[in-house]
């Protein structure tokens, strides 16, 4: 699951006791809360210590904080714990590999990355609300696409390794081309998805061993960051997003943003 947003939420926790679904490993796919180091301990609270959880960064982790530093205190709050709060990292649970990054975005849906970049830069809280360099910085779209592309360079290193068994990625970001009919020419808010989406469809396809061994495409792509329900399987690789998004909000409401949100949801894999 992912985009929980409890800082936005009220009357409503994830499903305890009887009514816990059965599961090895629990995916967080990003915006659970602001301040990742907070979202570990809601976390280690929640998450019965004989699972694991597998939590990917999101955008919101950052809201009113260093990009970095809220990633190194939500590792220092998960040290031996059973949740592993993970950026361009890999852990392996049995026999599968799991591969996080948040992503962001390249910024390059639509053909024309410096306007896409501008409309970002304008429109979205990420670029007011978060710092870099050690809160020396704003966060800016083109610190987004210097850390997206870190991340892809990493998702295709991590495909190309051998590996004893399924492969399953975990980003915040989307990894596909959303069904969009653009205006002409399109309107700020349809080039916004650009924040939203990068088109990595090539990983999810097989590639010849090209001196860097060859790629074999994941088993599953676990991904958020949109509010949407999304199971498809794309190339060899099954993409799945399930998020909450906002809500119940303002307290007293009864339902949440995404209606197809399952809370129970299971993978086999
Ligand atoms: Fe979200
Ligand atoms: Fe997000």
């Amino acid at each position: 699951m992912s985009d929980l947003h409890i800082e936005l939420t009220r009357g409503w926790d994830l499903p305890a006791g009887d009514a816990r679904p059965q599961f090895d490993v629990m995916i967080m796919a990003g915006d659970l809360t602001p301040r990742m180091e907070r979202g570990v301990a809601w976390l280690i609270d929640r998450v019965p210590s004989d699972r694991q959880v597998i939590y990917c960064m999101g955008n919101h982790e950052a809201y009113g904080e260093d990009i970095d530093r809220t990633l190194e205190k939500a590792k220092a709050a998960a040290a031996g714990t059973h949740v592993h709060a993970l950026e361009n990292e890999t852990v392996r649970i049995g026999n599968v590999t799991f591969v996080v990054c948040a992503l962001w975005t390249d910024f390059a849906l639509f053909g024309d990355q410096r306007r896409e970049m501008a409309i970002a830069a304008e429109r979205m809280n990420d670029f007011k609300k978060i710092r870099t360099d050690r809160y020396a910085q704003r966060f800016r779209p083109s610190h987004a696409l210097a850390r997206h592309r870190r991340s892809r360079a990493f998702l295709e290193a991590e495909l190309r390794k051998d590996r004893p068994g399924p492969l399953v990625i975990v980003t915040h970001h989307a990894c596909r081309r959303p069904e969009l009919r653009l205006s002409d020419p399109p309107k700020p808010d349809e080039l916004l998805s650009a924040a939203y989406y990068s088109d990595l469809t090539d990983l999810m396809v097989p590639a010849p061993d090209d001196g860097r061994d060859a790629l074999r495409p994941a088993d599953l792509w676990v991904f958020g960051h949109t509010h949407q329900s999304f199971d498809r399987v794309i190339g060899q690789t099954r993409l799945v997003s399930n998020a909450k998004g906002y809500g119940p909000w303002p307290p007293g409401e009864k339902t949440w943003e995404n209606q197809d949100f399952n809370e129970k949801l299971i993978i086999e894999i």
